[in-house]
C-alpha cells in the first residue's frame, strides 16, 4: 500500500479528486496518511477532516526564519514515513534538502502543458493570464516529478484542453481543472501505486 502525504495551500479540489478516486477505486493500492497545509485557513484541511484523514498546518509565519520552517516541515513529513508526496496546489518553495531526500517521490500538478508557461512567475491564475494574453488555442495540465528546478522535473502525464474565445483566466482555470488536473493527478498516483512508473535519464516510462 503506497502511503501518501498531500501538501496543499488552498481550496483543495485536487485533493478532493484524489480522495474520490481512492473511494471509487480508480486509485488502488494507495492511502492518504496526512494532508499538510502551510495555510491554516485552507479549505483543503476541512476536506481532509471530513474524510477522517489527518490534517495538519505548518505555517512559515510560526517560525523565526525560512530555514527553521523548512527544517520543521521536513521533520514533520519524515515522521509519517510516506512513499509519495503529492503537491496539490502547494504554494511553498520546496526546500532543497527535501528534494534530495525524496528524489522521484514528489509529484506536482502544473496548470499548463510544460514546457509552455512554466518556471518562475507562472503559478495559479498567472498561467492562464499568460495563455490568454498570447492567444494560445490549446493548453492543459502536467503532472511531473519535482526536481531542484521550477517545473523542470520528469513529466509523468499531460492532458490538453481547448482555449475558447471569450475565456477569462478564471473560466479557463476551471476548464483545465475539470478536464485535465482532476483526471491526470489521480491517474498518475494510481500508476505509481501499482508500480507502473519508472524514471530513466529524466524521462518517465509507463508500463502497459
Ligand atoms: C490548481 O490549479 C493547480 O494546478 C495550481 O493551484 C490550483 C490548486 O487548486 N497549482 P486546488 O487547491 O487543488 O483547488
Amino acid at each position: 500500500m503506497l502511503k501518501i502525504a498531500v501538501c496543499v495551500s488552498g481550496g483543495g479540489t485536487n485533493l478532493q479528486a484524489i480522495i474520490d478516486a481512492i473511494d471509487s477505486k480508480k486509485i488502488t493500492n494507495a492511502e492518504i496518511s496526512v494532508v499538510i497545509s502551510n495555510n491554516k485557513n485552507a479549505y483543503a484541511l476541512e476536506r481532509a477532516k471530513k474524510h477522517g484523514i489527518e490534517a495538519i498546518c505548518i505555517s512559515p509565519k510560526d517560525f523565526e526564519n525560512r530555514d527553521e520552517f523548512n527544517r520543521s516541515f521536513l521533520e514533520k513529513l519524515d515522521s509519517y514515513h510516506v512513499d509519495l508526496v503529492v503537491l496539490a496546489g502547494f504554494l511553498v518553495v520546496i526546500p532543497k534538502a527535501m528534494i534530495e531526500k525524496y528524489q522521484n517521490k514528489i509529484i506536482n500538478i502544473h496548470p499548463s502543458l510544460i514546457p509552455s508557461f512554466c518556471g518562475k512567475g507562472y503559478y495559479g491564475l498567472k498561467v492562464h493570464e499568460g495563455v490568454l494574453s498570447r492567444g494560445v488555442k490549446v493548453t492543459g495540465a502536467t503532472v511531473h516529478f519535482v526536481d531542484e528546478g521550477t517545473d523542470t522535473g520528469p513529466i509523468i502525464l499531460q492532458k490538453a484542453v481547448e482555449v475558447q474565445e471569450g475565456d477569462t483566466p478564471e473560466v479557463l482555470q476551471r476548464r483545465v481543472m475539470e478536464q485535465a488536473e482532476w483526471q491526470i493527478m489521480p491517474k498518475a498516483i494510481d500508476l505509481i501505486a501499482n508500480g507502473k512508473v519508472s524514471v530513466c535519464d529524466r524521462c518517465v516510462h509507463i508500463a502497459e
